[in-house]
């Protein structure tokens, strides 16, 4: 392993986004854009990772600070050489510096690692791409006898036979430290835009007679930065196929892979089949035949093998066992822990509560803070009325208690072993085992009895 500094430039101030957040802390795929980059640095192990920042400077580094990044300001944004100035002071003697873009998100570790191993631990290396249309790129002049590489060239400054050059640069580069260092001071600003280019240094390397290799990005996604909301919106789908086709690839049924957005990490067993317009967020773990019905949230959820999920469920913090059946229209929240074959039906919210083996709620019931035992059958609109006001309360259920409908369950109170509770009760005290227990009034029937009317005029 080579000597690794890893700069990212993150100082713009990102206009075009039309929003007070500053550029990089907007989100793609559930994170924001200088996380997915500072990721894709450690994975590097590199010595040091130092971030430029200005515009909204305090916020991003508040928002993202962590023992390994060494924070730079610049003051003001005067140019990609600029901002590596700022950075100076903090690199190595030796080794090497990579330049990455704190808006270039999803720039990959193999393309890096590519471009590292053919730098050969002396090489100067830069990643170039090949493009139809390069418009405000930097061009890559290469020297038309040995293709070497002689200089970069801004658009703004470029001459039209310059201008038809279609390798442009990505930005992404590795530095050998030693010269870098000899060159910073150096970079003026004579150019069109008066800003300090950090691409003048490809220059004084050739001036020097010192080799520089390029290497391509395997996809040209990799290096497309976000300016503004449209190409905001334009990676996040890139990078949800993405994820989508490595899905399909290992095996994972997806109806659509326009129709899926992983934020976060999925994980899948063997023959899962996920329906349109699925969320996953944070750590998501599918276990084998589990099937994910349309329009479906799973955020940091286990699910064991074969459980179904029907359409509109919302699941959180959770961890659901075997073979369940799962909606449509579940809410499940944190703390909740299913055990095998249980039922969570329509409109049923469960909350912080454990239910055993092969318990059913199928119908609008609200079970929350609860403790259910196994083969207890939860009758429709059965509350568990948790809250107080002040305090929440638990509710046990031990196993084989049946609950009738339209049920409320005052905690804390424990319905005991085998019993059964008749519909319409309400339940505020423990009910001894394997025994009925009702709350309500006895029926009356007024047969003299006449529904009101209205008086005819
Ligand atoms: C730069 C390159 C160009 C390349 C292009 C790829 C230079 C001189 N030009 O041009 O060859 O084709 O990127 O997208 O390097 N930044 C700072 N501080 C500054 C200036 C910039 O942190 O003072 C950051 C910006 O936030 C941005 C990145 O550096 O993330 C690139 O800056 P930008 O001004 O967009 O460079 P380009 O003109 O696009
Ligand atoms: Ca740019």
């Amino acid at each position: 392993m080579i000597n690794l500094n890893v700069v990212i430039l993150a100082a713009g101030a990102g206009k075009r986004m039309q929003s007070s957040l500053p550029k990089v802390l907007h989100n793609l795929a559930g994170r924001p854009l200088l996380a997915h980059v500072i990721n894709i640095a450690r994975l590097l192990s590199p010595q040091k990772i130092c971030i430029v920042i200005g515009h909204g400077g305090e916020i991003v580094k508040q928002s993202t600070a962590a023992d390994d990044l060494t924070w730079v300001m610049q003051e003001q944004q005067l140019g990609t050489g600029h901002a590596l100035m700022q950075a100076q002071s903090h690199l190595d003697k030796d080794g090497f510096t990579l330049v990455l873009y704190g808006d270039v998100p999803l720039v990959s570790i193999d393309t890096l690692r590519e471009l590292i191993q053919q730098s050969e631990g002396k090489y100067f290396s830069l990643l170039t791409a090949l493009v139809k249309d390069p418009f405000g790129y930097g061009r890559i002049i290469r020297d038309p006898e040995t293709s070497e590489i002689i200089a970069i060239v801004e658009q703004k400054d470029a001459n039209a036979d310059q201008q038809a050059i279609n390798e442009i640069n990505t930005g992404v580069m590795l530095i050998p430290n030693i010269q870098l260092h000899s060159w910073l001071p150096n970079i003026g600003n004579n150019n069109a835009q008066h800003e300090y280019y950090l691409t003048d240094i490809i220059g004084m390397a050739v001036k020097e007679n010192i080799h520089i290799r390029s290497t391509h990005p395997r996809n040209f996604w990799e290096v497309m930065g976000v300016n503004n909301k449209h190409q905001l919106a334009e990676l996040e789908r890139i990078y949800q196929k993405e994820q989508a086709y490595n899905l399909l690839e290992s095996g994972v049924g997806i109806t659509d892979p326009a129709r899926i957005d992983i934020r976060g990490e999925l994980s899948c067993g063997s023959d899962v089949e996920i329906d349109i317009n699925c969320i996953f967020e944070g750590n998501v773990k599918l276990g084998n035949d589990v099937k994910v019905g349309a329009h479906c949230t799973l955020r940091n959820v286990t699910v064991e093998s074969g459980t179904i999920i029907h359409p509109y469920s919302l699941i959180e913090g959770a961890e659901i066992g075997e073979n369940c059946k799962i909606g449509p229209y579940a809410r499940i929240r944190p703390g909740t822990k299913l055990a095998s074959k249980v039922h969570i039906g329509n409109f049923v919210e469960v909350k912080n509560s454990q239910i055993a083996l092969g318990s059913k709620a199928n119908h609008l019931s609200y079970i929350g803070d609860s403790v259910v035992g196994k083969h207890v059958n939860v009758g429709a609109g059965t509350i568990t009325c948790n809250y107080d006001g002040a305090y929440k309360h638990q509710t046990i259920i031990e196993d084989d208690v049946f609950i009738g409908s339209n049920t409320q369950l005052i905690a804390p109170v424990k319905i005991s072993k085998g019993s059964t509770i008749g519909a319409g009760s309400t339940i505020t005290k423990d009910t001894p085992e394997d025994s009925l227990t009702l709350s309500r009034t006895k029926q009356v029937s007024y047969t003299e009895w006449k529904r009101p009317t209205k008086l005819k005029k």
